[in-house]
């Protein structure tokens, strides 16, 4: 894993849209593997900044995203079909993207398609990913064991009381996700993870002692052949 410190979120979030943009110029149609949540709020703005700019051009890349509330709908401001669509899809423009159906009534088909997708896809080339404070990529929580492929996962306490500062008191909070499983952000290409601020310096410390804790689902980054880890000085506890 390959680590670079920033003095800022900005700058961070320059150099992970600089990753982004290298990778469209090699391989236009790319199929980038996008996360929501705050760390990569800048980064989407950047994204439509490039791209109105006429900088980046992701008109022939696909897109997947790692996760969707369970059961949520599309239209509840809360899911991340929404987050998405409002912060990055509604501005700019991709050859197709896809997100797990928070409205599927099946889920383990759901998740079963959705794995069939990517793969005709030709798999991940970039994945992007922030970290729970629990050490969790993805909504991969920590565990015992781990999943391959899209799962439908159990929320910890941790996750829940960390993203229950996106919902208003008269919100619902779903208890469970469809997830990428730990070997789909495996079988990415090349993997980007960003950590911004003091309150992931513990996790971020975990994951950076470079010893496989069982508990840090991160960890597992450390095995992977090409990971970035971009992290300001707040959340690198300098
Ligand atoms: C979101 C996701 C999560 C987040 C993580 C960090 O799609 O998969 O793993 O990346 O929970 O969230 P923030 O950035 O809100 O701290």
């Amino acid at each position: 894993m390959k680590k670079i410190v920033f003095d800022s979120y900005e700058e961070m979030c320059g150099a992970a849209a600089d990753i982004y943009a290298k990778q469209l110029l090699k391989k236009p149609d790319s199929v980038l593997g996008l996360a929501t949540g705050g760390t990569v709020v800048g980064l989407y703005a950047e994204f439509v900044r490039r791209s109105g700019a006429g900088e980046m051009d992701f008109s022939k890349a696909s897109a997947f995203n790692l996760d969707e509330y369970y059961p949520i709908k599309k239209s509840n401001p809360q899911s991340y079909d929404y987050f998405m669509r409002q912060k990055l899809f509604d501005h700019v423009e991709f050859a197709r993207f896809s997100i797990p159906d928070g409205e599927a009534h099946d889920p383990a088909a759901e998740c079963a398609r959705y794995d069939a997708e990517i793969e005709a896809a030709g798999g991940i080339d970039l994945m992007l990913l922030g970290i729970g404070l629990n050490g969790h990529i993805g909504f991969n929580e920590p565990a015992i064991s781990y999943a391959m492929g899209t799962g439908l996962v159990d929320l910890t306490e941790s996750s829940l009381v960390a993203n229950s500062r996106f919902f208003g008191p008269d919100e619902i909070q779903p208890p469970q996700a469809l997830s990428m499983g730990i070997g789909s952000i495996f079988a990415s290409r090349s993997i980007v993870l960003l950590i911004s601020g003091a309150n992931k310096a513990p996790i971020a410390k975990r994951l950076c002692e470079g010893k496989i804790h069982t508990d840090v689902p991160a960890c597992f980054l450390l095995l992977h052949p090409d990971v970035t880890l971009i992290i300001d000085r707040a959340a690198n506890g300098d």
